[in-house]
């Protein structure tokens, strides 16, 4: 998949004051307190769900990403924060799902809703939260930003859709439209939304569409090689889960092109051979091999561009710290 040129433009300029990292600091602490809150009277065991959820932790990237792209456009709290407060609850809310989609245990090193909870609550929980999730960024007061809220999660659950009937499938193309619909779409939330809100031109609302696919991919491109090669310890997720699940990524995608005459690729994507130990053999393999940093450089090339689009935005704090991210997603171990 091609990577998208830079587009060359003349820098836009927003006067900023130097304590970006205190205003994004005290506005992440504002998400937070949203997260925690719900309204009046609703159920206890909700409240305390939603609590326990939140609490877990989380690396809290897409409020991170909504609110530098907002202080990078001088844009303030009032909408901003619900914005993001609504996209992490977004978030969470997918995750409670695809736990229980998944049948995992454990989600940030705590046993997930679906360990604790009979389905038919873990459903009716995660569904609570995608309707506080609208309710927060509905507080932005914007139809358009509603509008891709609502768009982003229909391109996210056609994505999980489409995932159930693309297992066992070894193809470059449908990785790239998984992982856009599963991570980047909403990456572009987080980075398109409070340029809507600004009401920019389209072609600066393309680039940060465009910033936040290429870091979305790169993110996900990561965490399909924490997969294979990561520390269980850290990461919280087993490993090799996704070749278990029949989820191929892009470091089986590239140890095949490498290795075409490998007779255990063929073996465990035509059900000839699908026994466990044989899927465990394929997973050293695949970890053993280069293809696990040629997709390091894949992903690398992504979080590249996706920092270089910045540039003609506000030399700020903000763009710093946004291009700060773009360099961890693909240093993390986690
Ligand atoms: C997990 O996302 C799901 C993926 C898209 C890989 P994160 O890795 O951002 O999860 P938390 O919020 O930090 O737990
Ligand atoms: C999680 O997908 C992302 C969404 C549900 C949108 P995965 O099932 O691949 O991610 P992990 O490995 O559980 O975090
Ligand atoms: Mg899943
Ligand atoms: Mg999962």
């Amino acid at each position: 998949m091609a990577l998208n040129p830079v587009i060359t433009e003349s820098p836009i300029q927003t006067p900023l004051t130097d304590l970006s990292e205190q205003v994004v600091s005290s506005r992440l602490a504002s998400v937070e307190e949203l997260l925690h809150t719900l309204p009046e009277g609703h159920n206890q065991l909700l409240q305390e769900t939603i609590s326990n959820l939140v609490d877990a932790g989380g690396k809290r990237i897409r409020p991170s990403i909504c609110l530098n792209v907002a202080g990078m456009l001088d844009i303030s709290g009032e909408p901003a924060v619900p914005l993001a407060a609504g996209i992490e609850m977004l978030h969470t809310a997918t995750l409670v799902h695809d736990d229980l989609i998944d049948g995992a245990d454990t989600r940030r090193g705590v046993q997930t809703l679906n360990s604790q909870l009979t389905s038919h609550m873990t459903v009716l929980v995660g569904d609570y939260m995608f309707a506080r999730a609208a309710n927060l960024v509905a507080q932005t007061d914007n139809v358009a930003v509603m509008d891709l809220f609502a768009e982003t999660l229909m391109v996210i659950l056609n994505g999980e859709i489409d995932q159930q009937f693309t297992r066992w499938q070894l193809d470059e193309d449908t990785y790239y439209r998984r992982i856009y619909a599963k991570t980047a779409a909403m990456f572009v939330l987080s980075a398109r939304a409070p340029g809507l809100l600004k009401g920019l031109d389209q072609r600066r609302l393309k680039r940060l569409d465009e910033f936040g696919r290429c870091l979305g991919l790169a993110f996900q491109i990561v965490d399909d090689i924490l997969d294979y090669n990561g520390d269980n310890k850290k990461t919280g997720k087993p490993v090799g889960g996704d070749l278990k699940q029949g989820l191929v990524t892009l470091p089986l995608i590239l140890y095949s092109y490498q290795n075409p005459d490998d007779e255990l690729v063929a073996g465990v994507l035509t059900e000839h051979s699908r026994d466990p130990a044989v899927i465990e053999e394929l997973i050293a393999r695949v970890r053993n091999s280069g293809a696990v940093y040629a997709a390091l450089d894949e992903a690398r090339r992504y979080a590249k561009n996706a920092s270089d689009l910045l540039q003609v935005f506000p030399d700020t704090t903000y763009r710093n710290n946004l291009q700060a991210l773009c360099r961890h997603a693909v240093e993390r171990e986690i």
